[in-house]
């Protein structure tokens, strides 16, 4: 009896750990069956038209006073920022819009003709100064 015993316990033992050890295998994805598989999600899919749309950013476009060469500064003066950078201006002597065009151009590169740039500098002095600006 106690021969039998003797053979039985470590068996069962043996048993025991043999299976705690398969289940270690079992729990989580390591297993020699599933080497380096980890499961992620699939990813979202992105737009394939790629069409996205915009609403108009809300600047606002002031109107510049009524005069002989108005347009040359609406379309020159407005290439790199609006008109606004006219109007936001305390009047401004006349000496100084002559500076201000010259240094657009000089300065900062804005392209613009000799004739066209005087004729800008005299609207900006018949407008913009401190004797006749009015709004
Ligand atoms: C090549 C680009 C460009 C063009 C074209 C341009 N500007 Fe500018 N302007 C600038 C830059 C850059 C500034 C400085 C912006 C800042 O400081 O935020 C500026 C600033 C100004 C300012 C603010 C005062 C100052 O000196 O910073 C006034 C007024 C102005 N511009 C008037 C004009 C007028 C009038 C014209 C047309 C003759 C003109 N700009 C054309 C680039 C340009």
């Amino acid at each position: 009896m106690r021969k039998r015993l003797s053979v039985l316990i470590p068996g069962l033992i043996l048993i025991a750990v043999g299976t705690a050890v398969f289940a270690q295998f079992q729990s989580g994805s390591y297993g020699s069956t599933q080497t380096n598989s980890i499961e992620q999600t699939v990813p979202p899919q992105l737009a394939q038209d790629g069409n996205f749309s915009v609403a108009p950013f809300p600047s606002f476009v002031p109107e510049l006073a009524e005069g002989e060469g108005r347009a040359e500064t609406q379309d020159f003066c407005t290439t790199c920022h609006s008109t606004r950078y006219i109007t936001m201006q305390p009047p401004l002597p006349a000496p100084t819009w002559d500076a201000e065009v010259n240094k657009m151009i000089k300065t900062f590169g804005a392209s613009i003709p000799e004739a066209t740039a005087k004729e800008i500098i005299s609207y900006l002095q018949e407008h913009y100064t401190p004797e006749n600006r009015k709004h």
